[in-house]
């Protein structure tokens, strides 16, 4: 980050207490750091503190009342490669998303040329807010990329999601996004994602458990990062919109071979989230089956192997990263994944590990590469689990 010139919004949450911390790490990274504080978030971290770190003046009014200066926020938006705000309040962000501007900080977004990164901070159920997730959502349509917040304890002392990510984070994703040609170049990515339903008859189906939290986790932090997502799930209870997802529905492993098949050529990389059947019945009962003899018989047969066909006919730009989900001998068989099906990369995950795996919120995830390197992670939620993916799918070869 040498040289790049970072403008850091403070707004008026308990977490600014860390951007201390977070001038500090952006600052060894060679970067330029400016300051503007919304006049709430000097109860929370002292202006003497930031300007001593930053080294520079912080901007807090739109004129100083002493002087009679007058601060001016066009230049300071010129001036920036990027506006990083941490925290950003549910109040900011819902002044952004309108348009307000009743402090120096939203008139400075208003006048920016570059791009906003934001890093939500607020309590569990201000984040799950309908309201708050509709002004995310047209922040991002806007252009803003996010840094979601994580789990964990809470101001409140509650324990749950709206917990800034730690500095160390928020640095690595602004490094990225200078770093990234992913970002850059807007590239497309196809991710996979929930279960398949493979029908017996018109009432039953083959399935698994997978909720298609992990995949869409993926999509969420590829769009947070201004890239394109053809999203290919099985039957999920969630839902997603972005202008730069093409979300396509499906139910079988046949359909979702399908819909990988004819959006496939257009991407630039695909993850491959989604729990396919490998089996499906050979045939499909036209009327429901009726409960008659003490047992019954289904002949199965071999379901496409999607992530296969992917790597199989991929060109030489395309990167393809699999998920190996075990529950023995897990490093092996998901390394045997890894070679049978020419991937660049497999991310596993076993449910030896409570936590990890189908429908909780968390994963925990060891990545392994095709150059034999080995990336293991800690217990985190599936959206701080989707970054470390994306981040380390940028450093391929
Ligand atoms: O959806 P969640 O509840 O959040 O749970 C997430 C998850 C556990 C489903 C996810 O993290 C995960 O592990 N997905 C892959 C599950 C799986 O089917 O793994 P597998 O080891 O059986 O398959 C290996 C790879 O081949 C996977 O990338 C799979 O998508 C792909 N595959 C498998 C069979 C098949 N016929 N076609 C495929 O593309």
């Amino acid at each position: 980050m040498q040289g790049k010139r970072i403008l850091l919004g403070i707004t008026g949450g308990i977490a600014a207490y860390k951007i201390a911390y977070l001038i500090r790490i952006l600052k060894k990274k060679g970067a330029e750091v400016k300051c503007i504080m919304t006049p709430a978030s000097s109860d929370f971290i002292s202006p003497l503190v930031v300007a001593t770190l930053s080294q520079n003046p912080v901007a807090i009014e739109f004129w100083d009342k002493k002087t009679g200066v007058w601060t001016n926020h066009v230049e300071l938006a010129l001036w920036a490669d990027v506006f990083l705000i941490a925290p950003a309040t549910a109040n900011s962000i819902a002044k952004m998303a309108n348009g307000l501007c009743d402090n120096l900080l939203l008139a400075t977004y208003l006048s920016l040329k570059t791009k906003t990164i934001i890093c939500p901070a607020m309590d569990l159920d201000m984040y799950q807010h309908p309201s708050f997730k509709r002004n995310i959502q047209t922040l991002i349509h806007d252009g803003v990329l996010v840094v979601p917040a994580t789990s964990g304890e809470l101001a409140s002392g509650l324990e749950g999601e709206g917990r800034m990510e730690e500095p160390e984070m928020i640095a690595q994703f602004t490094e990225n996004y200078f770093l990234s040609d992913l970002t850059k170049s807007n590239q497309t990515v196809l991710i996979t994602a929930g279960p398949t339903y493979e029908a017996i008859d018109p009432v039953r189906f083959i399935g698994n458990h997978s909720s298609g939290k992990m995949g869409f986790a993926l999509a969420e932090s590829c769009l947070n990062r201004g890239m394109y997502v053809v999203l290919i799930t099985g039957p999920v209870q969630l839902q997603m919109a972005h202008p730069n997802l093409t979300l396509i529905h499906v139910n079988s492993a046949d359909e979702m071979l399908k819909a990988v098949s004819e959006n496939w050529s257009e991407c630039h990389f695909g993850i491959f989230a989604a729990a396919v059947a490998d089996y499906r019945p050979k045939e499909i009962a036209i009327q429901k089956i009726k409960k008659k003899e003490e047992n019954l018989t289904l002949e199965l047969v071999k379901n496409p192997d999607i992530l296969k066909w992917a790597s199989e006919n991929r060109n030489s730009a395309q990167k393809v990263i699999g998920f190996a989900l075990e529950t023995n001998n897990a490093e092996e068989n998901a390394l045997l994944k890894l070679t049978n099906k020419k991937l660049d990369m497999i991310v596993l995950n076993t449910l030896e590990n409570d936590g990890a795996g189908f429908q909780s919120d968390t994963n925990k995830i060891t990545i392994l590469d095709k150059e034999n390197g080995k990336f293991e992670f800690n217990l985190k939620s599936k959206k701080a689990v989707a970054q470390d993916i994306i981040e380390t799918i940028m450093n391929i070869k």
